[in-house]
């Protein structure tokens, strides 16, 4: 009875928003959810599912709980520095002029982390940089680019004092890096990818997803990227078997499509 509930719970949100809850683990969802629909006193899904269709702030409270949007600027510093001192050289040997994604962006500290170091290697005015989310919550605050001390405790001393403006306790991103990029709404699981990118850095969502959607992903990302392009995951993220989407191991957490 209960499963089934939660179940009409999953097609009902999908015709409604096309997120498909199913195609994230179901355990940790499902408890998630649960807790939200106990603390707004609604003692069904199909109960808090009429009341978020009537109810806007609900509706949000729901997507902000189903979408976990912690984040931090330099998120596992030592990646950060592996791309930035062998696989940006590497890259930029090739082209200027890169193309790359920050997938799953959430609040902006990924993409805003990718482009200071683009702007450092003095690439990012010529590159393009999109960086993507399905919460649009989360692309407001991106836009707004304003965070606390908490997400910048690993930004190295050099990037703060440049890309960063301190107010009493909060830190906002200089005005020059926001106009290049270009943060757009987009759900990983069902909306096109874009191609020919050389870098994309998609990190700590891939934990979210059932093994059937990770699969799916692996393979959208290897196709979107250039041959010899750099996929950058999270760190609890490795992939299994690379090689069936045409991924090779570059370095810990980091996987290069294989040349043609
Ligand atoms: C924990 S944050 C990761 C942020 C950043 N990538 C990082 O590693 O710090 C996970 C993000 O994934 C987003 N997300 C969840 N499901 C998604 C989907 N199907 N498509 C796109 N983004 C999704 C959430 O909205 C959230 O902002």
């Amino acid at each position: 009875m209960e499963d089934r509930d939660y179940l009409q719970f999953i097609h009902k949100v999908r015709d409604y928003t096309s997120i498909d809850l199913s195609q994230y683990k179901e355990a940790q969802m499902k408890r998630r959810l649960t807790t939200l629909r106990t603390k707004k006193g609604y003692s069904t899904f199909a109960a808090f599912f009429e009341a978020m269709t009537k109810d806007k702030e609900l509706f949000y409270e729901f997507l902000d709980r189903m979408t976990i949007n912690v984040s931090e600027f330099w998120r596992n510093p030592n990646r950060w520095e592996v791309l930035e001192r062998r696989f940006l050289p590497e890259m930029l040997q090739r082209s200027k002029r890169l193309k790359c994604w920050s997938a799953a962006c959430s609040t902006g500290e990924e993409p805003y982390t990718l482009a200071m170091i683009l702007a450092e290697h003095g690439a990012l005015a010529s590159s393009t940089l999109i960086a993507s989310d399905i919460d649009e919550g989360a692309l407001e605050k991106a836009k707004r680019a304003v965070y606390s001390d908490r997400s910048i405790r690993d930004v190295p001393a050099l990037y703060l004092n440049k890309y960063y403006r301190q107010d009493n306790l909060t830190y906002s991103i200089v005005d020059s890096l926001k106009p290049h990029i270009r943060f757009q709404k987009q759900n990983l699981l069902t909306d096109p990818f874009e191609s020919g990118f050389d870098l994309i850095v998609c990190r700590n969502v891939m934990i979210y997803f059932t093994e059937e959607a990770k699969h799916l992903l692996y393979g959208k990302f290897a196709q979107a990227l250039k041959p010899g392009g750099i996929l950058f995951v999270g760190s609890t993220e490795q992939i299994f078997s690379p090689g069936q989407y045409g991924l090779e191991p570059a370095d810990t957490f980091f996987y290069r499509k294989q040349e043609a």
